[in-house]
């Protein structure tokens, strides 16, 4: 059998923007010897090692757990937020996944409403103010033996507990043609409205989350799915249509719109 090689040499094509008014422009940086068993993460770790030896300004990049589940980490690379692996988050994708003297181009997630901060670090406070506007309950749901005693059907559980495993990464506004926020809105909106924890303030949040996410500057769906197919966690857009009927029964009852 054909032993795979242990390290591989690439180009790193990266993008250089030193703040939200700077242009912007793409550096090359060789890059020798990189481990196949490293994250991408860690190859941005090891090319800051080689920029800062050389008194060159390291690149800016956001990531917190490395193990996917912050949601902190994300990047475009080769044209895929989060990079060419299916479910993966950017601190997962591993070398191996390349191959030597690949040039890779990396790129912030773009969106009209994530503004670059430096380099590949982009404010994505907007998906803060979305949660901050309903993705929470309020009510009093008692303690631990109060939700025991409140029967679930599984396939409800199941569900929610799908729609919660959204990180909050926000590569789904990266990739969408339209930069929707559509399917971390109705992932959050979803594990609240398919619980009965989640129905007393349904209604209200449905139309908050909603509104501040066009208020916010994030596009409407088209429905190209390229959220989906982005989605580290394999969020759904079935919980997009769940998010819009939550939204229109709440317009018919809420006074608030
Ligand atoms: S829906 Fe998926 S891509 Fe979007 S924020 Fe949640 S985990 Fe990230
Ligand atoms: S650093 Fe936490 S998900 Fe990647």
């Amino acid at each position: 059998m054909k032993k795979l090689p242990q390290t591989i040499n690439l180009t790193l094509k990266v993008w250089r923007q030193q703040g939200s008014q700077d242009k912007g422009r793409f550096e090359e940086i060789p890059v020798k010897n990189v481990s196949v068993h490293m994250s991408f993460i860690e190859l941005l770790d090891t090319v800051n090692e080689q920029l800062t030896i050389e008194g060159k300004d390291p690149i800016a990049f956001d990531n917190d757990c490395r193990e996917g589940i912050c949601g902190a980490c994300g990047a475009v690379v080769d044209g895929q937020a989060h990079g060419p692996e299916k479910a993966t988050t950017l601190c997962q994708l591993h070398m191996r996944k390349f191959s030597d003297g690949d040039k890779i181009v990396v790129e912030p997630f773009r969106a009209r409403a994530y503004k670059v901060v430096k380099d590949l670090v982009v404010d994505r406070s907007a998906l803060d103010k979305v949660i901050q506007a309903g993705g929470y309950i309020s009510v009093n749901t008692g303690g631990s033996p109060d939700a025991n005693a409140l029967p679930i059907p599984q396939i409800m559980a199941d569900k929610a507990m799908d729609a919660a495993a959204c990180i909050g990464c926000g590569a789904c506004v990266a990739a969408c043609p339209s930069a929707s926020a559509m399917l971390f809105v109705s992932a959050k909106i979803s594990q609240f409205a398919l619980l009965p924890q989640g129905k007393p303030e349904a209604a209200k949040r449905a139309i908050a989350m909603v509104s501040t996410m066009d208020a916010c500057g994030f596009g409407n769906c088209s429905n190209h799915r390229e959220c989906e197919n982005t989605c580290p966690k394999e969020i759904s857009i079935v919980n997009i249509a769940r998010m819009n009927r939550e939204f229109f029964k709440a317009s018919f009852i809420s006074e608030e719109n």
